[in-house]
This record gives C-alpha cells, structure tokens and sequence, in this order.
C-alpha cells in the first residue's frame, strides 16, 4: 500500500526519526529523555512494516507480559485507529495480536516472565522491546537467539528505554554494531506544554534527574528513597480490609492504588494509572473498577473539590495527610508487597530520590517526577494507620 492512501503520511513521523524508517541494522536503540517519542516512533515503525512489507511475525517484549497491553498493544492500536486503518485490521485482546488482514502479517505479545511462551516461539522476524532497561543481559541473550531463522525481510530488535543508570548493560555491553539513536523531549514536535515544563522544571529540582529525564544522559540516581518492594507473584486472597490512594493528575496521569490490608503487611495492585482523566472520567472508571464504595480512598490532599465531587458520587474519600517525610519514613519501616504487573509502581520505586542542592546536599523533600503511583500508595497507607492510631488513642480515653 502507498503511503498517500492513508492517514500514515511520513509527516506524522517525528523529524528525528525519519531517517531510521528504513534502517535494517539489526539492533535499533532509542533512548533518551521522557517524552522524546520513543515509543511511538518504534509503534510506527511496527505499523509501516505491517502494511507494506510481507509475511511478518512481529514480536512485542516486555519483562512482565501483562504490562504490554497498556502500553504497547493499545499504542499501536491507536495509531491504527488515528490512521483510520482499522478495516485493515483485527485485534484479538486475549493474547494481544494484530493481525492484518489484508496480508495475514501478524504482531504477536510475549513477556520475559512467560518462559515457556517464549521458548516456544518461532518464525519470529523482528521485535520491539519497551522499557528494555527491566531486562537483564541474560534475558536479552535468550530473545536475541530466537531471531535466528531466514526471512524474506531485514530482521531487527528495537530497544525503548530511558538512561537511568549508567552501569546498565544497556550502556556498558550493548551489542557493537547496534544503531543507537539518543532523543530528547525537544525531537519531539507533538509534545504538549505542560509536559516540557515539568521536564524544565527538573533543572530546579534535581540536576541528575534533569540530566537523565530532560537531557537524555545516561546517569546514576544517588538518594534514592524505597528499597524496591518485594515483588509476589500471587497475593493471599483474604484481606483484614482494603484501602485505596489516590493521586489527582490530568497531564500528569492519575494514580487509583488498591492496598490490601493483612496482618499489618500491605499488598498493592495498581488500579488506574492514566492521563488526561477529567473527574467525570474518573468516576466513570471508578464505578466498573471499585467493587466495594465503602472502602475508605485517601485522596490528594491538594484538590478538595475533586474530593467533594467523589463524595457526592458516593465514595468514601478521605484527604490524605499531607506531611510528605513522616509519610515515606512511616512507609520504609512496613512490609509492603508489589506484583510483577504493577508497572508504574514497579518503575517509580526505581528512581523515586530525594532532591539534592546544587552542592549535593540531599535535601528533604523528593522530586516531584514519576511519583505518582507512590504518592498515592504513601497518601492511602500512612493516613489510614495514622488515622487509626488516633481513633484508638481517643476510645481509650
Ligand atoms: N509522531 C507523533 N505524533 C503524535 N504524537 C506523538 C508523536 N510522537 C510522540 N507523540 C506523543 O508524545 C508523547 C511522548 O511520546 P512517547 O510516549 O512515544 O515518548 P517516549 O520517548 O517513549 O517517552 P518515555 O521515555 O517516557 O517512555 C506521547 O503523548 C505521544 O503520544
Ligand atoms: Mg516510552
């Protein structure tokens, strides 16, 4: 298919990326900066390739297999609905493949954590792996040697990933003859305003987050705050009670974080992570995704009307407790449980820092950059154990 008999004309290809439409080396990486189109430019280079090139069995890659759906698979599912292709097209939700149906060209999903599934893969002829920093070298081995089998077209292994920490492999023992291509939000011409003046803002807040988030530099975060919580597969299935956070976004996204409650350990599982949210929207996801309105949600402190518009909708919100430091410290000293597809939590606790001042003087206040999941999780534990210890202290009277 020509590129004019669609809405896929290379002008929605941002500048930067143009050049590396057609680029057939093997290993293709873009890192770089937030917000420097990344993902999207590797999903529209998926999308081309599906159109206009035969008999493909594309691969999507992430370490957890259940975190591609929301990232992956719906980006490029937007681009084909964006583009008006989706007659072109079928999707089938259950095992995340796209299936063009013109030509029979397929992209297919696979996690690292599904071994068997990976294992058991073939005739793959190209990959796309997001966020590839979660991978270790071993994993990307494994991947590397199912792109082995002879096709009619130039295999490759794009690589999405962020700089943030200079002893990575991605940066001490990536392939040699990989392309690499370094963007910052500036290469990226569809970026909204608010975006680039939270990135400029960094500047302000912490200069190795702005060097690595808004520069594209690959760097080390030295005052980082959590240890990473432990990761379990399973969760038990009965709870003494369960509680939410909530964390207000609209360019930012909004975090709703489900905790449930267990012997004083505390269990999460991310619920709603996503920008561009109005209240209304909220409400509407809340009402499918909160089974039980009793449950007491502690809310951002800093949006009351917000808070009183969830009441009305007859939500048991409470604010949160807003003192930040007492908060994180009170969380440090709990057993805390995260599961491998919560992917925002999982990301944020890697780089979440205290800032530090121009001399290096770690100051007490964190960065205010990908800490939304964390905010929310810190607003529904602390304040609901604080609130608790208040209300024995006030019966024993
Ligand atoms: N060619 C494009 N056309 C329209 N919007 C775009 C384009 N490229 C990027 N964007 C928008 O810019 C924003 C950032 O893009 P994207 O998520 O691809 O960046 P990224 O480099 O992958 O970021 P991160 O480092 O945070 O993963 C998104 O909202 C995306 O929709
Ligand atoms: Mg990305």
């Amino acid at each position: 298919m020509s590129e004019e008999e669609n809405k896929f004309t290379i002008d929605k290809i941002n500048n930067c990326y143009r050049k590396f439409l057609h680029d057939k080396s093997r290993y293709l990486l873009l890192y770089g900066g937030a917000g420097s189109g990344k993902s999207h430019f590797a999903a529209q280079k998926f999308l081309r390739r599906m159109l206009d090139e035969q008999n493909h069995r594309l691969l999507l890659i992430r370490k957890v297999a259940r975190t591609i759906r929301n990232s992956q698979f719906s980006l490029i599912k937007s681009l084909i609905y964006d583009y008006e292709l989706e007659n072109k097209f079928r999707f089938r939700e259950s095992d995340l493949t796209i299936t063009n149906s013109e030509n029979n060209n397929v992209i297919i999903s696979v996690g690292v954590d599904d071994r068997e599934k990976l294992k058991s893969i073939h005739g793959i002829t190209s990959i796309w792996i997001e966020e590839a920093t979660e991978l270790d070298r071993k994993d990307f081995t494994q991947i590397d040697l199912r792109l082995r089998n002879r096709t009619g077209n130039y295999k490759q292994i794009i690589m999405t990933y962020n700089p943030v920490d200079a002893n990575h492999w991605l940066n001490t023992s990536h392939p040699k003859e990989a392309v690499i291509v370094k963007t910052t939000y500036k290469d990226n011409q569809h970026l909204d305003d608010s975006y680039i003046e939270v990135l400029n803002n960094l500047k302000d807040e912490d200069r190795e987050y702005y060097d690595i988030y808004a520069l594209g530099n690959w760097g080390v975060l030295r005052n980082i705050i959590y240890r990473p919580f432990e990761i379990l597969t399973s969760h038990t299935t009965h709870y003494d009670e369960i509680i939410y956070g909530l964390d207000f976004g609209y360019n930012n996204p909004t975090a709703l974080i489900k905790v449930k409650i267990k012997d004083a350990c505390f269990y999460l599982e991310e619920i709603i992570y996503e920008s561009r949210l109005t209240n209304t929207d909220l409400i509407e996801r809340m009402n499918k995704l909160v089974k039980n309105k009793s449950d007491a949600i502690y809310c951002d402190p800093a949006e009351p009307d917000r808070i009183r518009e969830l009441e009305e909708a007859g939500y048991n919100v409470h604010s949160a407790n807003k003192s930040v430091r007492d908060g994180i410290d009170f969380l440090k000293s709990r057993k805390i449980f995260s599961r491998p597809e919560n992917a925002n939590i999982n990301k944020e606790v890697l780089s979440y820092s205290y800032k530090a001042d121009r001399n290096g003087n770690i100051l007490d206040e964190p960065v205010k950059f990908n800490d939304h999941a964390l905010d929310a999780v810190r607003y529904a534990i602390y304040t609901h154990c604080r609130n608790r210890k208040a209300d024995l202290r006030i019966r024993r009277i």
